[in-house]
């Protein structure tokens, strides 16, 4: 019973411990919400893993076609092409915002969301985060072809 008390004492005194440690990190962080600066190059391609321009080369049909059964499994539950669902058209998406951005958000898109103007307007469109899908960056350049591919043809590879 000692015992018990004991290591119950231990653990209290380690959450209030830990909890001490986190408070600057907090401040640090509600400060960055306050006032977020972004770059020019995050403003117009976003902000995440893809930090310089990033050429992915002519749209290479094999690649749309990985894209589009990625695209399948891990967006349509959100995403139509041509109409607002539970997330915005994606159909010509390629057409409005530049690949490493598209990229960004794919891979990021909390902080995408939270930080970006483009994010934060369509969440107040949208009303939902979109969460992160478990895509690598091979997958979001594969999608990004899906995409082009329909921007370009009209054709949805899936069908
Ligand atoms: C659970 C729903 C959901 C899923 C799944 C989802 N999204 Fe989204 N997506 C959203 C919502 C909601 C927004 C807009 C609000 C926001 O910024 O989070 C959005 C925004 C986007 C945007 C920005 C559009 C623009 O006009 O700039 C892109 C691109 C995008 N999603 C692509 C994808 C891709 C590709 C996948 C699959 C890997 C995917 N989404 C999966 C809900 C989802």
């Amino acid at each position: 019973m000692q015992q018990v008390t004991r290591i119950l004492l231990l653990l209290i005194i380690s959450v209030v411990y830990a909890g001490c440690g986190n408070g600057e990190e907090r401040e640090t962080e509600a400060t960055r919400d306050e006032a977020p600066e972004l770059t020019e190059f995050e403003l117009e391609h976003g902000i995440g893993p893809v930090t310089e321009r990033l050429d992915i080369g002519d749209l290479d049909v094999e690649r749309a076609r990985r894209g589009a059964d990625i695209f399948d499994r891990r967006c349509t539950a959100c995403h139509r092409m041509d109409r607002r669902f539970v997330g915005p058209p994606v159909g010509d998406v390629t057409e409005v915002r530049s690949h490493e951005f598209i990229i960004n958000f794919i891979l990021n898109p909390e902080e995408m969301t939270n930080r970006h103007p483009v994010g934060q307007e369509l969440l107040q469109d949208y009303m939902t985060i979109m969460p992160y899908q478990n895509v690598s960056k091979e997958q979001a350049i594969e999608i990004v072809d899906f995409l082009r591919y329909y921007a370009e043809t009209g054709e949805d590879l899936r069908d």
